[in-house]
């Protein structure tokens, strides 16, 4: 199995660099390093430096004889992108197009694509399926539906089957220590987290504990990473044995609160976690969990790590 991986030195992107190489893949990582680290390469896999926006480069790249292409190149920082939408327009649909038309001029038909839980907004129902209407409530996650539907244009008028894994709360790193780099500017509960147990953040800012949930504190779907990254694994194989492009969520339908990862982390560290209760979020809905069976039954896809504890271990 030969496959590009976009976005390979990334949070996600090295954690699927892993699984594929544990599965004997042939892998080649095209990254531009802008958030991925060089230390998140792994020596077995091929590296190109390089960006999405370069044409040039990434068509040049695709001439390998790839069978699949997975993309998580894209911009991740909900926040940045309701500022500064431009460099997600940019990076994330554009990025998006190249990758696509990339793909079409070397014959490669297979794509996975790190799509998100921000594509459904404020949730009408719970748990999550993914028939739930599209609603995003930020620019990053209209990227997001947006590849989806490109994606679905070029499957209909380009064969190029797609599978997109639609995330909840990415968590947790690998568990043998295998990569190390962090991301640089973390906006997620638990990095933010880990930088106050090593001590390069004061205190944590829990936003809210007047929410409608069973402790006040809203309530996520995290889903370790490690599981993210077999997801992906599965999907390119299902989509080389001929099955049908996808759009599956990638949960453990499992709703955790922000109170409940502090206990576990007080659990874990054996001493208190200096914690402030500030205001709300702006566009964070009470609870956010996903029903994940589509993955189970067309991926094959169970998560290994169902306890909070578990994850954040990892994390630490
Ligand atoms: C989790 C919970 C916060 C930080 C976002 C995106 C989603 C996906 C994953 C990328 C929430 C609370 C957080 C803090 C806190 N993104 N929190 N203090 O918002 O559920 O999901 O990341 O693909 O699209 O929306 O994740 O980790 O930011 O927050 O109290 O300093 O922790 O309010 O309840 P979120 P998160």
């Amino acid at each position: 199995m030969k496959v590009l991986v976009i976005g390979g030195a990334g949070y996600i992107g090295s954690h699927v660099v892993k699984a594929l190489l544990a599965d004997h893949a042939d892998v080649t990582v095209y990254d531009d390093l802008s958030s991925g680290h060089k230390i998140n390469l792994f020596p077995a896999a091929h590296f190109v430096e390089g960006n999405i926006l370069d044409y040039g480069q990434l068509e040049k790249t695709m001439r390998q004889g790839f069978e699949a292409v997975v993309h998580l190149a894209a911009k991740k920082a909900v926040g940045e992108s309701m500022i500064n939408p431009e460099l997600y327009a940019e990076n994330n649909l554009l990025g998006a197009v190249h990758i696509l038309n990339a793909m079409a001029q070397n014959n490669v038909k297979a794509l996975v694509f790190s799509s998100s839980a921000a594509v459904y907004g404020m949730p009408e129902y719970l748990p999550v399926d993914e028939k739930h209407p599209l609603n995003p409530i930020s620019f990053y996650g209209f990227t997001k539906q947006e590849t989806e539907r490109l994606m679905d244009w070029y499957d209909r008028l380009k064969g190029i089957k797609y599978t997109a894994l639609r995330y909840f709360n990415a968590a947790g790193y690998d568990a043998s220590g295998a990569i190390k780099g962090r991301d640089r500017h973390p906006q997620n509960l638990l990095p933010i987290i880990k930088e106050v147990v090593d001590g390069k953040r004061q205190y944590l800012s829990v936003f809210g504990n007047d929410y409608e949930t069973r402790d006040g504190t809203c309530i996520r779907d995290y889903v370790h990473v490690s599981d993210l990254a077999d997801a992906h694994v599965s999907a390119i194989k299902r989509l080389l044995a001929g099955r049908p492009s996808g759009i599956f969520n990638l949960g453990t339908s499992q709703g955790v609160s922000v109170k409940e990862v502090i206990d576990a982390t007080e659990r874990i560290i054996g001493k208190p976690l200096p914690v402030r209760f500030e205001e709300h979020r702006l566009g964070d809905p009470a609870v956010l969990v996903a029903a994940s069976d589509l993955a189970e039954s067309e991926l094959g896809w169970k998560p290994r790590y169902t306890l909070i504890d578990d994850i954040i271990r990892t994390e630490l």
